[in-house]
């Protein structure tokens, strides 16, 4: 027997979901032959806004400093910044707690800054994507100040309450991630309210269609405003078990000194694809994109994020590209292939907000930047969209904290050692070799690393052999080769354990990539007959290695972590 809410639920969902039927197949105009939509051909980049850029000095970036370096994206390469929260928030999670889905935190700047930064991004075509927060709310947010207030009140049923099991017993066991139960007491109440994440960001009941109906609002309050997407943060956790079941409890403790526990009853619960269709059918008459936040276990739980009539997310991340290690040959082909196989447009992500710097987790302290063009020349020549870190195109390392009391990051301040946060991936963004790299004149919020001397953008725009030029002359080619932009992926050469090499074709056209992951010299020799291409050279497009303009295919030399780029013909 359904409840009422479990009624009205239904009942929501099936006017959104025939709504979006109507919708979600209709494509907007192709941009190219293969009916590829603008999204496909898109380069992103995500910016961390506390980081990037301060134009008033308080140490904090904000919007009138993303505008103030349109100019930079664009001759970058890059065509869509994914800005990661800039609404009113009182930054617990530095963002990621919302008092507000439609309006900007005074410290980034106003509405106003944001029209502006959108006009500058539009002039350099540079599109918006914001970053939508789907699971939770801040505590301060108005309709949580309200739900916790009173059982009757009308935000009453916008949040996951529950009585406790007895004194000082929460209603079941479930676990923040970010340490400690999952549930908090309010006196006001007398009951618990549920949070994934930290206390200051209870969990929405997304069981209420008047949430859905709320936060769908909000998307389209910024579409109309003129962003582009939404990266979806958080959607695996959306639901939870209406009986809030116990999860059944694993060995050992995790890094807050919790009993582990598998997430049974309060993670990519079924109900999550309904609230992505809803979301899609709000940014289908926008022609906007969505990016999910999406991690997940396997490559068939990632297909399901497409949605079963591609009426999902375009571009679930396949945030597993992040944990991949070692860097090998035999991991990196395994993983594309099993991804490329599932007939889908893979979204490659190697660094973000939350994790170590692929910089940093791949360095070996001696190839360190041939390191980084490896993995670029990798990424970026695969079929499908790559979403890439601010500051990874020149090289940023991880600045962890060494001390305890120097974290911010609340997660590091609460499993210090074990876990020291996030502020080593977070650091402001390093424009030249002047004071704070000249983010800021005043005080930076997290310390710029040393290596800003070095890795700068000044500085390897001077460069042509910086890893600044070398993704730059890579963005180039990705956006106007056939054969990157639509060709299919065949992985070559697929025993050899050092090389890594695949081949993109396009018609009558292939690129060649081919990339030594190993720290000794390698050479790699190509027979394309077999995939329809004759030809016994190459013309080199970009490398690392001492390639002249055309290379043989009998024998490609390639000293330790380099790159090989070349066309081939029919
Ligand atoms: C994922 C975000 O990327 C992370 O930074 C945040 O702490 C959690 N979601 C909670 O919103
Ligand atoms: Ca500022």
């Amino acid at each position: 027997m359904q409840t009422v809410s479990q009624r009205m639920f239904a009942l929501v969902l099936t006017l959104c979901l025939a709504a979006s039927h109507a919708t979600a197949q209709k494509p907007s105009k192709p941009v190219d032959a293969e009916g590829h939509q603008w999204w496909q051909h898109a380069v992103f980049q995500e910016i961390y806004p506390r980081s990037y850029m301060d134009s008033n000095n308080d140490g904090i970036g904000d919007l009138n400093g993303i505008a103030s370096k349109m100019e930079y994206l664009k001759w970058l390469g890059v065509d869509v910044i994914w800005i990661a929260p800039c609404f009113p928030s009182p930054q617990v999670d530095f963002g990621y707690d919302v008092s507000d889905y439609e309006n900007i935190d005074p410290m980034y700047g106003t509405l106003a800054d944001f029209d502006h930064m959108e006009k500058i991004g539009k002039q350099n075509g540079v599109g918006i994507v914001f970053d939508f927060v789907v699971n939770h709310t801040s505590d301060k947010h108005k309709w949580f100040v309200e739900s916790s207030s009173s059982k009757t009140n009308p935000y009453a049923d916008w949040y996951i309450w529950k009585d406790g099991k007895g004194a000082n017993q929460p209603p079941n066991n479930w676990l923040s991630t970010f340490g400690g139960s999952a549930w908090q007491f309010v006196g006001t109440r007398g009951q618990y309210y549920y949070h994934f994440f930290y206390p200051q960001q209870p969990d929405l009941n997304w069981r209420n269609p008047k949430v859905a109906a709320a936060m769908y609002g909000s998307t389209v309050f910024w579409y109309k405003r003129g962003v582009v997407g939404f990266r979806l943060d958080a959607v695996d956790t959306l639901f939870e078990d209406p009986n809030l079941t116990d999860n059944p409890t694993l060995p050992g403790k995790n890094e807050f000194g919790d009993q582990n526990q598998e997430r049974k009853y309060n993670d990519k619960l079924p109900e999550v694809h309904d609230v992505m269709k809803g979301l899609r059918n709000a940014a289908n008459p926008y022609n906007a994109v969505l990016i999910g936040e999406t991690w997940t276990s396997d490559v068939s739980e990632l297909k399901d994020y497409y949605g079963k009539n591609h009426d999902e997310l375009q571009m679930p991340m396949d945030l597993m590209f992040t944990e991949l290690k070692p860097l090998s040959a035999n991991v990196f082909r395994k993983h594309v292939g099993a991804v490329d196989a599932s007939g889908e447009w893979p979204v490659w992500v190697m660094s973000n907000h939350d994790i170590k710097r692929a910089y940093s987790r791949f360095a070996d302290g001696k190839h360190d930047d041939d390191i980084a063009k490896v993995m670029a020349g990798m990424y970026l020549t695969l079929r499908g969209s790559a979403i890439l870190y601010y500051g990874e195109e020149i090289g940023m390392a991880n600045n962890d904290p060494t001390r305890k009391e120097d974290v911010r990051d609340p997660i590091g301040q609460l499993g210090w050692p074990e876990q020291i946060g996030r502020d080593g991936e977070r650091t402001p963004m390093q424009w030249n070799d002047t004071p704070n790299a000249g983010f800021t004149k005043g005080i930076p919020w997290l310390p710029v690393p040393a290596t800003y001397q070095t890795h700068n953008v000044a500085a390897e725009k001077a460069d042509p052999n910086s890893i600044l030029n070398f993704y730059k002359n890579l963005l180039a080619m990705r956006h106007t080769n056939p054969a990157l932009l639509d060709g299919d992926y065949v992985a070559l050469n697929e025993s050899d354990s050092n090389v890594y090499s695949y081949l993109r074709r396009y018609k009558n056209q292939a690129v060649l990539v081919v990339l030594n992951m190993s720290e000794a010299p390698q050479t790699a020799s190509f027979d394309l007959s077999a995939q329809g291409f004759s030809a016994k050279q190459a013309k080199t497009l970009l490398t690392t290695t001492k390639a002249g303009a055309t290379q043989a295919l009998s024998g490609i030399s390639l000293p330790p972590y380099t790159v090989y780029i070349g066309e081939v013909a029919k």
